[in-house]
């Protein structure tokens, strides 16, 4: 079932023309690798299943749609959110999972086994395989490697696709629509891979977007590319007051210490932003404040009674994106 369509050899070579599929055939046997092989469709098809699903744990908590399938999931990043919301999708779903999370130094891979070798074994116990890796492409490469679906939990500063599937899901469920949105971004949008992933998934729709940064943490060309490729209005500015009033999306990310070689750099510009309730008076009255999470101080906690702050709803949607999109790649929904 989960190898029907793709298009691997069982021997050990790397297939070298191996490229990301789009997903017009649907999700089942698919990796999950980057937010390019979505359209609309696409999207519309797992937040269906995705409202779905949150009706079902809301109703009786778990159904048992993947009974007898196991998914593994490899972090060689820390990881909260993304690794505990697949790991309870799957358990919610009925299935079973292998955590090779925090404890990545108690695998092989710390004796210095491959990434390749690694996903062969995994994949010989389970049905489909999320990896979070510290280097860009390191996905596409496991994906290279694996008969099995491989999901893109975050590679390095590349992307972060089910990210972006749960972000857009959440500005739809709060605001129900958006085309002819005006998506503000704010933070390490250099390093930050939920902010690519999402300025290129929103590429999909008719948005605007404006985005805040200091210099040294400017969106990377090839996203901008991307947004003016699709004709889409895009501005960019230091400073968040220059934006607050108009944005209907207020996406506010963390500056990723871990990525800096200079630490004094990341000294100089980790306080940059702080999202307060005097600033959230001069916003919208019907708009949301984001965050991927986690925050370090980017969003005052006194912002979080304000009934704008969408970080919790959004986190929690992750879970049914998530169960959503297991369900899709193993061919049952
Ligand atoms: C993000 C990530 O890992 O890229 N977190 C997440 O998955 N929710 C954002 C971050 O680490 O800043």
């Amino acid at each position: 079932m989960t190898t029907s369509n793709k298009n691997h050899t069982l021997n050990n070579s790397r297939k070298k023309a191996y490229t990301v599929p789009k997903l017009d055939k649907g999700f089942a046997g698919q990796d999950i690798i980057s937010v390019s092989q979505f359209s609309r469709k696409n999207l519309e098809h797992i937040f269906a299943v995705a409202e779905e699903m949150r009706a079902i744990v809301k109703s009786r908590g778990s159904t048992d749609l993947l009974t007898g399938t196991v998914l593994a999931c490899l972090f060689f990043e820390p990881s909260t959110r993304t690794s505990s919301s697949f790991i309870a999708a799957m358990s919610r779903l009925g299935g079973t999972v292998i955590p090779i999370t925090q404890g990545v130094q108690f695998s092989s891979v710390s004796k210095g086994e491959s990434l390749p070798d690694t996903i062969r074994t995994l994949e010989s116990y389970a049905d489909v395989i999320v990896i979070r890796h510290p280097e860009m492409g390191s996905a596409k490469i496991a994906a290279d490697y694996a008969r099995k679906p491989i999901i893109n939990g975050g590679d390095g500063v590349g992307e972060h696709p089910t990210q972006a599937l749960l972000d857009i899901f959440t500005i739809k469920e709060e605001l129900g629509h958006i085309d002819g949105l005006n998506v503000g971004m704010v933070g390490d949008l250099r390093n930050g891979r939920t902010v690519h992933s999402l300025a290129r998934l929103l590429c999909l729709y008719d948005v605007r977007f404006d985005f805040v940064s200091p210099e040294i943490l400017r969106l990377p060309l090839d996203v901008m590319n991307d947004i003016r490729d699709h004709e889409l209005p895009a501005a960019e500015t230091y400073d968040v007051a220059d934006i607050i009033s108009d944005v209907d999306v207020l996406y506010v990310t963390r500056v990723q210490k871990e990525r800096f070689a200079d630490l004094a750099q990341y000294e100089e510009v980790k306080d940059l932003y702080v999202i307060t309730p005097e600033l959230m008076e001069q916003a919208k009255e019907k708009m949301v404040i984001m965050h991927p999470l986690p925050r370090v101080g980017e969003i005052s906690y006194h912002v979080d009674s304000d009934p704008r702050a969408a970080y919790f709803r959004q986190m929690e949607n992750g879970m049914y994106i998530r169960m959503a999109l297991l369900a899709a790649v193993l061919g049952k929904a």
